[in-house]
């Protein structure tokens, strides 16, 4: 079941997709208690990195207990993604740094030329991900999607010059930037891309269960998945889906009781990390998300979108629960 990054042992074929707003050290722990391989962190600005902005640097922290972590930078120009990349190496405990090329939002792809733009320009990948490696130790892994567009599907030919240019492992998000989360990934470009190149490739697209990680490693022979959307408030779907790869076993969904625990450790680690304030504006977010498919819980949904305090989130969770 394990696989390699580098030299970097990784024990199992799942792994927690980097995600703005929700990949922090706090639900990466989570992830890695109930069995992700390897976590993400989200990406964090290269510009940010270097102009000391002090919000980004605070998305750096990470602990020992989630290692292997992968911290994500973004950016588009070379001079500052590789001394971004040399400050994430002095600055972070993460074992391996990820090249961002695949956020599709207008910030990141449009205003700053970065993300999923980069995808335009194979020749651009190719000097950032060559740069990177000459300058830091650790492994450079580069997380694609198919292309920029239907007319440009290329990830082909971007994941071998990414290859050639000495990165250790892609990531291939199957959507293209114009498709953003719509319609369906699409496995025959992970499976060409696993087909072109010799370095580990980790697939990424509508991974929700055992079955559909299960139907993407066959299919495409893929090294390992990544999950993202699915973990949404379910970090029990990386101990499903190990168990479904073993021996078919299916687990049953989490119980009341233990949502309910794990919505009153998540908001803990939140706040702990982060103080009461930002943990609830966090959890505003992860609350429902705990609470999908939960049936007459939008009454809950609403008020925990609302909570202002610590108290309150926890006293609504127990009238609903208890
Ligand atoms: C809320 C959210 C934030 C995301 N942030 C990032 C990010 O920081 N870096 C990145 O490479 N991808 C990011 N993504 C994309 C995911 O890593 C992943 O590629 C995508 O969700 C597809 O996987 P899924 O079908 O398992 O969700 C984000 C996705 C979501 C839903």
């Amino acid at each position: 079941m394990s696989f390699k990054i580098g030299n970097l042992e990784i024990e199992n074929k799942i792994i927690l997709a980097p995600m703005a707003g929700v990949s922090n050290s706090p639900f990466r722990i989570l992830s890695r208690t109930y069995g992700a391989g390897l976590v993400f962190a989200e990406m964090v600005s290269d510009k940010g990195l270097l102009f000391n902005n002090e919000k980004t640097i605070k998305l750096l922290y990470m602990t020992d207990v989630e290692k292997p972590m992968a911290q994500q930078v973004f950016g588009s120009d070379l001079k500052t993604m590789v001394e971004a990349a040399m400050y994430i190496e002095k600055n972070s405990n993460c074992d391996i740094i990820d090249i961002n090329m695949g956020c599709p939002v207008p910030k990141v792809a449009i205003k700053a030329q970065a993300g999923a733009s980069l995808m335009k320009n194979p020749d651009m990948i190719y000097s950032i991900v060559s740069e990177i490696v000459k300058k830091v130790k650790k492994p450079v892994t580069v997380k694609i999607r198919s292309g920029w567009d239907n007319q440009s599907v290329n990830a082909v030919e971007v994941a071998k010059r990414i290859e050639e240019a000495g990165a250790s492992a892609i990531t291939v998000h199957a959507r293209t930037r114009a498709q953003g989360y719509g319609g369906f990934a699409d496995l025959d470009v992970i499976k060409a891309v696993k087909e072109a190149v010799n370095i580990p490739v980790i697939g990424n697209g509508d991974v929700v269960d055992g079955p559909s990680a299960k139907r993407m490693l066959e299919y495409t022979k893929c090294d390992a998945v990544m999950i993202g959307r699915a973990a949404l408030g379910n970090p029990w779907i990386f101990r499903e889906i190990n168990a479904y790869l073993k021996d078919g076993t299916i687990i049953d969904r989490p119980t009341h009781q233990e949502i309910k625990e794990m919505m009153i450790l998540h908001f803990n680690s939140l706040a702990d990390l982060k103080g009461e304030h930002t943990a609830i504006l966090e959890m505003r977010s992860h609350g429902p998300w705990y609470l999908k498919g939960i049936e007459h819980a939008s009454a809950l949904r609403k008020q925990l979108s609302q909570t202002k305090t610590k108290a309150e989130f926890i006293s609504h969770i127990e009238a609903f629960f208890e």
